[in-house]
């Protein structure tokens, strides 16, 4: 999400010690140097070359993967731009009909009902899942994509307005808000001449929305007190980051579910607890309370307990119920990296606001024994929260209850309760607060995890006064670039309980910042969010640079420009961009075929409100939504759509090498 600076004041008032003083700590006898060369690498790695050289095993070897395309220089025109070798088409935008009857129209007229089969709104994590075996497989399969959120000045006309109205009318703007978030699973296959297609009608084809029947499964379940709520287990929201599972099934992420829940009773005040996950009167302002009482957190507060969860769907089974796997816990989800280890299911996961927290969760029993007992390898296991010593090392802190801190004694019931507030069982434990921890992926050919962290703009804000010398106790405080922190467990294996850590890169413009000093116009960037690496090993980078400081001077983000993707090569530590977006959106969710011969990235929220361009060319509107942008179509009476676009190189080969 990025509409705004939402995730940059954080929640967390504990006075466990921040990534920035542990980073200040360790690097403090060197001279920090980061970014696109070798030389600078080795600088920067001088002191911890075990985690560098350590990558040797992989079938990449010492070199890495293939970088081999012309790089895409940054870009503010209002076009997606890939390498010349590349050809970009755009696939199922934001309304696509999954079924025949429901065309997409353009003024925004489409129902609720209408949109419940219809592609979502604003793209995010995306997976591809092949319907064949070998080679075929990467010509037909299914997409299964993540709608984080609905702009109101896009998805209702121009006599509607964005406004929500407490009549049919408001709860008619809700329904189809609803609609338009969640997951979209779709089929596609490729056409003789490349170029891909949706296929209308499928009997995969399927929409899980804001009010699709839900269940919930492990510590957590609906019997629970703090589940009962006035309607029906229904919905997810707010669905960012994904991934997929070794058996087949998507995880997808909820993020920021607080955003939708507010209420007009103003003798309602927040709990400590929910405090701690950002709810307040006003939400995010989408007001959905006002017409829709599920929404109202005065008079509905246990509805807050249903979202913030890693919810499982199996794309093959479009009858299936989405599963919220309670043991994974319940924060602001950003990824879910699943892995393993001795046969055992590992997922990474970030909570995505500032001063928040990096999870893992170990399934109790190898996933394969799991699943031939019919249960589900995500329903028992540990979930951990990372730890950071300024000594390069790490630890998983269990977030067990009766272990530690987490008892009854300091107010945690059961397990039940340790995964609900999961926040305050992490501040409990002494977890280590960083900037925005968004997505992670881990490097199968090394066991290397990538974790994003998008930036730490709010920092200061948010906590800093009350650290010690926040200002110089920080290798970058403020922090408006953001870096990508990279670990390796102890023997590589997924299931430890210590890791070895060190910052792969920190983003930037070093016209503007001295220790973005690596960068250059080839591959400066800021506020990494997604990322991914392909079977190769190449490190695929996405960025969500927020409106508000997307392509202004006054944020260091002009020579910057549009939000982007580039590729580095782990190894060597070489960055180059790969595409620009168009005005106003985010590059999020990235996947392959398993051929990597076509490639699906997400842009999302294309046309949205920013800073910048509503300087120059207005704000927009249900009035007129295409002042800032009008990418795909540029129809004059259109409006902007996410999209997925598919990627090929115009010569057949792999993507990026
Ligand atoms: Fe949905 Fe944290 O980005
Ligand atoms: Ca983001
Ligand atoms: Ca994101």
């Amino acid at each position: 999400m990025s509409h705004d600076d939402i995730e940059n004041i954080g929640s967390n008032t504990s006075t466990n010690p921040h990534i920035d003083q542990i980073v200040a700590t360790r690097y403090s006898r060197r001279s920090l140097m980061v970014g696109g060369t070798a030389t600078a690498a080795v600088l920067f790695y001088g002191g911890s070359q075990v985690l560098a050289s350590g990558a040797a095993a992989s079938g990449a070897g010492r070199r890495g993967p293939r970088i081999g395309f012309t790089p895409v220089p940054t870009s503010s025109a209002d076009a997606l731009t890939v390498p010349e070798e590349y050809t970009a088409q755009v696939l199922i935008p934001w309304g696509t009909p999954l079924f025949a009857g429901t065309e997409w129209q353009k003024d925004a007229s489409n129902t609720a009902a209408d949109q419940e089969k219809q592609v979502g709104f604003n793209h995010d994590g995306i997976f591809y899942y092949p319907l064949e075996d070998g080679a075929a497989g990467s010509r037909h399969g299914l997409l299964v994509l993540n709608h984080e959120y609905t702009d109101a000045n896009q998805i209702y006309t121009a006599e509607q307005g964005s406004a929500i109205t407490p009549d049919a009318a408001g709860r008619e703007k809700v329904a189809k808000a609803l609609a338009g978030h969640g997951v979209t699973v779709v089929e596609v296959s490729q056409n003789a001449d490349g170029t891909w297609s949706e296929v209308i009608d499928s009997p995969y084809n399927r929409r899980i929305t804001g009010v699709t029947p839900v269940q919930f499964t492990g510590p957590v379940t609906l019997d629970h007190p703090a589940l009962a709520s006035r309607n029906a287990p229904m919905g997810t929201l707010n669905n960012c980051g994904s991934g997929p599972t070794p058996w087949g099934t998507y995880l997808t992420c909820e993020e920021n579910w607080n955003g939708y829940f507010g209420t007009a009773d103003t003798t309602w005040a927040p709990t400590a607890s929910q405090r701690r996950y950002g709810v307040s009167a006003a939400g995010f302002g989408y007001s959905w309370h006002v017409a829709e009482p599920r929404f109202d957190v005065a008079l509905n507060p246990n509805e807050l307990h249903r979202f913030g969860w890693i919810v499982e769907i199996d794309p093959m089974d479009p009858h299936s119920k989405p599963m919220k796997r309670t043991a994974l816990g319940r924060i602001k989800h950003e990824s879910a990296a699943v892995t393993e280890s001795r046969g055992k299911a590992v997922v990474y996961s970030g909570d995505d606001e500032n001063l928040d927290y990096a999870y893992k969760f170990v399934s109790a029993r190898p996933w394969k024994e799991a699943r031939a007992r019919g249960l589900s390898p995500l329903d028992e296991g540990t979930l951990y929260v990372a730890k950071f010593e300024a000594d390069g090392t790490g630890t998983w802190l269990p977030l067990v209850h009766g272990v530690g801190p987490l008892t009854a004694a300091n107010g945690f019931a059961d397990q039940a309760d340790v995964l609900i507030r999961t926040r305050e069982a992490a501040d409990a434990v002494g977890a280590t607060p960083m900037h925005r921890p968004e997505w992670i992926s881990v490097d199968e050919l090394t066991s290397e995890v990538y974790l994003t962290l998008t930036n730490g703009s709010g920092y200061t804000q948010g906590r800093g006064a009350t650290e010690p010398n926040p200002a110089v106790n920080s290798e970058r405080n403020p922090n408006p670039y953001g870096h990508v922190l990279k670990w390796r467990e102890k023997d590589r294996d997924h299931t430890a309980l210590t890791f070895e850590w060190d910052i792969f890169v920190l983003a930037g413009d070093p016209v503007y910042d001295e220790k973005a000093n690596g960068l250059t116009g080839d591959n400066i960037f800021g506020s990494p969010d997604g990322i991914w690496l392909d079977p190769d090993g190449r490190l695929w980078i996405q960025t969500d640079i927020s409106n508000s400081s997307q392509n202004l001077a006054s944020r260091g983000y002009d020579n910057i420009g549009n939000n982007q993707m580039l590729v580095a090569n782990p190894r060597t530590r070489e960055i180059r961009r790969f595409l620009v977006g168009p005005r106003g959106c985010e590059i999020t969710g990235v996947h392959t075929t398993p051929d990597q011969r076509t490639m699906f990235v997400n842009v999302q929220h294309p046309g949205e409100s920013t800073t910048h361009w509503n300087t120059q060319f207005g704000t927009p509107s249900t009035t007129n939504p295409r002042t800032v942008s009008n990418w795909p179509q540029f129809d004059p009476a259109g409006r902007p759509r996410s999209a997925t676009v598919v990627i090929r190189r115009k010569d057949g080969g792999v993507i990026g090498s």
